[in-house]
């Protein structure tokens, strides 16, 4: 098969250019909006998306199964115990073998380079559903959140807190995409890799990086975190805990950014990096977020199949 026969993944947020992007908000927002309106789209009429998951998840979950339902489709949940994957089938063989019964694939895995095995052996499209590295699907969704609170991406400055982890970078690069102001604090050792520094560059974004929650959400109009304790991570746990004191997003911090919305893309660990104060705030918008991650797939997978 040729390159151009070969199908469209998304496994990483810049799998797309800036123009895509753009085109893929906007539909996503058209999804939302023909939702509200209780209009109902067949777009993905009888297709098929199979969804492995080596890592639990709620809203990866829900939001690509009902998704593919209110376009028409369905989607087989494919836990790793309950296929033979689990069994020590290779990835290569799984991948061939579901190309030959879904227009799709969404996967959540533990290794990026195990996603981009699956990719490669996989005749139909495969959507990366979070690896250690990478987060994308949320990416789409937090970027038309913001787009939707902010009424654009021009001016508007945001802040990343906490972790250097796959939620942060995908974040980091879809702020280059899309020309959106960016500070990122972490402490050190925590940071992002410097590949994902280099392809957020390369993009033309240039993300100032601290150590100083304070200066990093000094009048940032959003302020984002995402737990310290990464699934997988659950034995470096007490280490972290340490790592990541002085971090937490408290209403304290918040005093230096009294414009600002908050984010976290869940599952939140309230008292961690985040308090239950500030997640119940009217400047939390998480569950806009949540929400956005059915249009916003919705929104991917009709495109990926179209
Ligand atoms: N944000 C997110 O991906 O949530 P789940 O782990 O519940 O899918
Ligand atoms: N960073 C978190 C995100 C969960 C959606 C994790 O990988 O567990």
């Amino acid at each position: 098969m040729s390159d151009a026969d070969d199908p469209r993944h998304f496994l990483e947020i810049d799998d797309l250019t800036a123009a895509e992007l753009t085109a893929l908000l906007d539909r996503a927002d058209e999804y939302k909006r023909a939702q509200r309106a209780g209009e109902e789209h067949e777009d993905l009429d009888g297709r098929s998306l199979g969804m492995i998951f080596q890592k639990p998840s709620t809203r990866t979950r829900v939001s690509f199964e009902t998704g593919m339902t209110q376009l028409g489709g369905h989607a087989v949940f494919l836990g790793e115990d309950d296929i033979q994957l689990g069994r020590g089938e290779p990835l290569k063989d799984t991948s061939r073998t579901l190309s030959r019964y879904v227009d799709a694939v969404m996967a959540r895995v533990f290794k990026h380079e195990n996603i981009e095995v699956f990719a490669e052996y996989a005749d139909v499209p495969v959507v990366n559903g979070l690896t250690d590295d990478a987060h994308p699907c949320q990416t789409l969704a937090d970027l038309q959140t913001i787009r939707e609170h902010e009424g654009g991406f021009e001016g508007v400055s945001a802040a990343w807190v906490g972790d250097g982890n796959n939620v942060a970078q995908s974040f980091t690069v879809g702020c280059a995409l899309t020309d959106l102001d960016l500070t990122v604090a972490t402490p050190a050792g925590y940071g992002l890799d410097d590949e994902v520094l280099e392809r957020a560059r390369d993009l033309g974004g240039d993300p100032t990086l601290t150590d100083d929650p304070v200066e990093a959400v000094a009048d940032a109009d959003v302020v984002y975190t995402d737990v310290w304790i990464s699934m997988g991570q659950e034995d470096e746990r007490d280490v972290r805990m340490n790592a990541f004191e002085g971090f937490q997003v408290c209403s304290d911090l918040l005093e230096h950014a009294p414009d600002a919305s908050v984010m976290h893309c869940l599952p939140a660990h309230r008292g961690e990096e985040i308090t239950d104060a500030v997640i119940e705030s009217d400047r939390s918008i998480v569950f806009d977020q949540a929400e956005n991650r059915l249009h916003a797939q919705k929104a991917l997978l009709s495109w990926l199949l179209e």
